[in-house]
């Protein structure tokens, strides 16, 4: 090993508001000896998610919050370079919880196995990792939809929705997907066969649904929140069905607005609104994860990566994912 030095992402300082470089400090280190039982790993492709923001922001949350000069959470897929565990060996691909980091020692107990014959291993962070589980369990096993149905989802063209909306149509539903320029509209229409799509930045949502769908919205995939779901929200079938996946258009708010809003609108339409987590379900990850493999492989799913070279880029391009700019999953290359 020539290079010694490992270089991480720190959180320098608690954004308020939009982040900026500032709230970001690269912090060096030697790299570590792995230890009985533990493997060293490098990574090869760091993703890069909207819950990395709710990590930087204080108050209650789901998971630890970050404090000042703590590694950027995140997950890695990875090379193992030296193994001092059975289960591994040297060049044996895992996914790992190791942050914003080139490499880590970690116990061979929390990492993860990569089947490289299975797809490209970039997509064990999108489609085959923790974004399509997203995707799979918030259509099949929160909405539920039926043949027939018509389903919206918001960012649509992103690395949840791009998955929710191809499920969508794998089980009959009509799909209207809504994104934020022209290209990721056009994309859903002619890549992915969604029937339409909707750039909400140009386009009156609330409108637009109305006379695309006159009976209604049976299934609401929601990824975004704010007025992007207002719109949708007044558009909701009878019996309708509501998955609060995400609500990234708060996540860079100051302060979180104060209350749900719309909700009369539910009682007529007898709608159901559920939030989920994507671990909720990681007991049946593994089933999912070959059966997206399998329609990947059958051609009935297809994926978009956006890869960001360089490790130095990680902080541009994660303030970048919170205004839109990736199109398709966004991964930082960090090593070949
Ligand atoms: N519940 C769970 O367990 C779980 C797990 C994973 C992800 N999520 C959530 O799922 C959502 C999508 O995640 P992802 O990984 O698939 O990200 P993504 O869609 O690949 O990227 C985020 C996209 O959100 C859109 N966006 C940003 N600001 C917006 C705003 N103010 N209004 C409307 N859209 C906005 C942008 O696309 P446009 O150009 O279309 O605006 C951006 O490209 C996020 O809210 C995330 O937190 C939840």
């Amino acid at each position: 090993m020539t290079n010694t030095l490992n270089r991480a992402w720190t959180m320098a300082a608690r954004p308020i508001g939009e982040p900026t470089q500032d709230n970001f400090a690269m912090k060096e280190s030697v790299i570590p000896a792995p230890k009985h039982g533990e493997v060293l790993i490098k990574t090869l492709y760091m993703s890069l998610d909207p819950y990395m923001r709710g990590r930087m922001r204080s108050g209650p949350s789901y998971a630890t919050v970050l404090e000042p000069g703590d590694i950027m959470t995140g997950e890695v897929v990875a090379r193992v370079e030296q193994s001092e565990s059975q289960k591994y060996n040297v060049g044996d691909i895992v996914r790992a919880n190791i942050g914003w980091q080139e490499w880590a020692a970690v116990g061979a107990h929390n990492v993860n196995r990569v089947d490289p014959n299975l797809a490209p291993i970039s997509t064990s962070l999108g489609i085959l990792g923790m974004p399509g589980m997203t995707a799979y369990f918030g259509l099949l096993a929160v909405l539920k939809p039926r043949a027939g149905d018509t389903l919206v989802v918001s960012a649509a063209s992103g690395a949840v929705g791009a998955v929710v909306g191809q499920i969508g149509k794998i089980n009959g539903c009509e799909v209207i997907g809504i994104a934020g320029t022209e290209e990721k509209c056009a994309y859903l229409i002619n890549e992915l066969g969604f029937s339409h799509g909707i750039n909400y930045k140009k386009q009156n949502v609330s409108k637009e649904l109305s006379s695309i769908a006159p009976a209604g919205i049976d299934c609401y995939f929601d990824n975004v929140g704010g007025p992007v779901s207002d719109g949708v929200f007044e558009n909701l079938a009878l019996k309708s069905r509501v998955a609060i996946c995400g609500q990234i258009s708060q996540y860079n708010a100051a302060e979180t607005p104060k209350g749900p809003r719309n909700l009369a609108s539910l009682i007529r339409t007898r709608t159901t609104v559920e939030g989920f987590l994507v671990y909720d379900f990681v007991l049946e990850h593994e089933v999912a994860r070959s059966r997206i493999a399998t329609w990947i492989k059958e051609g009935r799913l297809k994926y978009k990566e956006d890869v960001v070279d360089g490790f130095e880029n990680a902080p541009t391009a994660f303030i970048g994912l919170l205004n839109g700019k990736n199109f398709g999953k966004l991964l930082v290359k960090v090593s070949d």
